[in-house]
């Protein structure tokens, strides 16, 4: 647990459904009067919102595994020093869509870097932070490739990958939650949305009694 606060990931592959339940679990919490940030990675600060662009963009086709993975990181230094520990510190929620947990499972799995770079640079980046809670939507490959799809004319340069690295992806995310049950909750995000959001609020609503938020 985080000494103040509540630090919540929502982690999965591309249209796994995590950015309409992030935004529908903070209006759960907002509803019961907590304060709840809502942050991004990569993006969530200003600085990093320009980091972003470099990484999606369909024109960066050159750039290279090692500095994408540390573009990865940069955003998400800034984000964890300027946002979410100030916030944590406070005792407030914090909601962050991605964080570390993708690094291990895009750089470290799909382009293969392995874990053991990616949490050394963690470390660098982040510090000892780490989540309390790691919602994991698990969905089938192609059904959440055509979901990513659906609603956007192109392709961001991730979702633009071949299967394999996504299913090397998705791999890395089982095997990071096998191995780390009490912080990963794998839930299956076919279902209707609704149904996501009852099943992601019975993992939330119990830990929030034991949190030290205000
Ligand atoms: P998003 O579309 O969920 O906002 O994520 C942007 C893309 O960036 C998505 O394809 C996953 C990828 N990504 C990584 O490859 N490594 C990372 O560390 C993070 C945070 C995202």
């Amino acid at each position: 647990m985080t000494e103040g606060g509540l630090f919540i990931t929502f982690e999965g592959t591309d249209g796994s459904g995590k950015t309409t339940q992030l935004r529908r679990l903070g209006e759960r919490l907002r509803a019961a009067g907590l304060p709840v940030l809502e942050t991004v990675e990569p993006g969530g600060t200003p600085i990093g919102q320009q980091i972003r662009r470099i990484l999606l963009d369909n024109a960066n086709q050159e750039l290279d595994r090692r500095a994408e993975m540390l573009l990865y990181f940069a955003s998400r230094a800034q984000n964890v020093h300027q946002w979410i520990l100030p916030h944590l510190a406070k005792g407030g929620v914090v909601l962050c869509d991605r964080f570390t947990d993708s690094t291990l499972a895009y750089q470290g799995g799909g382009r293969g870097l392995g874990d053991e770079t990616v949490l050394t640079l963690h470390r660098i980046a982040c510090g000892t932070l780490q989540p309390d809670i790691t919602i994991y939507l698990d969905i089938d490959l192609e059904a959440g490739l055509a979901r990513a799809k659906a609603g956007r004319d192109k392709l961001d340069r991730m979702d633009a990958q071949s299967l394999e690295f996504h299913r090397s992806v998705r791999a890395t995310y089982l095997r990071l939650a096998a191995a780390e049950p009490a912080r990963f909750r794998v839930i299956d995000a076919a279902p209707a949305a609704d149904i996501v959001e009852q099943a992601i609020w019975s993992v939330i609503e119990p830990a929030l009694e034991t949190a030290h938020v205000r």
